[in-house]
């Protein structure tokens, strides 16, 4: 069965600074980082009274593979909606894309709330986004909790990238210390709307860190894939290649004397195609 719970949590030195790092990445592959919190509750529920998952997003989305494999464990159908299909991509799948429709997904353009409702469809937002999200991830809150007990860590503050801040929102919930956070998708706004669709009180939202300049999400950068080879040089541990980046370069820039816990969300799988696509453009 799949191992979902207590990743280690390792000491690195990056640019001279100590972090400790959460190894979300290291729990099963298919599940890896968040996406083993954000699904646990429907991995760990033997019936989900469903015969079919429905969601959508985008088209190498990390959270698109996940539940494809949860969809093909538990034997139902899987519908993922995308906006819109690259004609090179339809041609030659690749990456999560590849491996979710070889667990069967049924890939459809347009929107999702064109799909017909019916009681045994099971409706999950981009990326999780959605309220059950939070009894995995109040799971990673507690091993945080326990560590940082057993160690006696003071002045500890978590950092991690957010996507639509689900992962960031659930921690800041069950977690005493300061929860920091940057918008890799939209701006703060969007992040900011994000929290409040799944938590209208905002005492209880992450704080948000400016990222230095505006990223497109998707888009390659240099400084991305620099700070990602020294990452990877430096701490001999590999990172995601679309959020940890940005992550990152933001964490660099924020001046704080406290311990900072830095969440890796795992997402390697996705490394595939971006590193293709970071290899053609050099
Ligand atoms: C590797 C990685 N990091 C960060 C995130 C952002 O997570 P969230 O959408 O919970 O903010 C995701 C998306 O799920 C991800 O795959």
């Amino acid at each position: 069965m799949y191992n979902i719970l207590n990743s280690p949590i390792n000491i690195i030195n990056f640019n001279n600074q100590k972090y400790y790092i959460k190894r979300d990445d290291l729990l099963n592959s298919d599940f890896s980082g968040n996406k083993a919190r954000k699904f646990y509750y429907f991995l760990k529920k033997r019936s989900l009274l469903t015969n079919t998952i429905v969601s959508y997003g985008s088209i190498q989305s990390n959270a698109m593979y996940s539940l494809s494999v949860l969809a093909k464990l538990k034997k139902y159908s899987f519908i993922y909606y995308v906006h819109h299909l690259p004609t090179f991509l339809e041609n030659n799948p690749q990456g999560n894309l590849k491996y979710s429709l070889k667990n069967g997904m049924v890939l459809k353009i347009g929107n999702w709330e064109n799909e017909q409702r019916s009681y045994n469809k099971l409706f999950i937002s981009e990326g999780g986004a959605v309220h059950k999200a939070k009894i995995g991830i109040k799971n990673l809150a507690n091993e945080i909790n326990q560590w940082q007990k057993i160690n006696n860590i003071k002045n500890l503050k978590i950092f991690l990238p957010s996507g639509t801040g689900t992962t960031a929102l659930f921690l800041q919930r069950y977690l005493q210390n300061k929860v920091l956070t940057c918008p890799c998708v939209g701006d703060n706004m969007y992040l900011k709307k994000q929290f409040l669709q799944l938590e209208r009180n905002p005492k209880y939202h992450p704080t948000i860190i400016d990222t230095h300049k505006k990223f497109h999400f998707g888009k390659l950068y240099k400084e991305n894939y620099q700070i990602w080879e020294a990452l990877k040089q430096q701490t001999n541990i590999e990172f995601d290649l679309l959020y940890d980046p940005i992550g990152w370069q933001t964490l660099l820039r924020y001046n704080d004397n406290n311990n900072i816990l830095y969440i890796h969300q795992g997402g390697l799988k996705g490394n595939e195609t971006m590193l293709a696509r970071y290899k053609k453009k050099v």
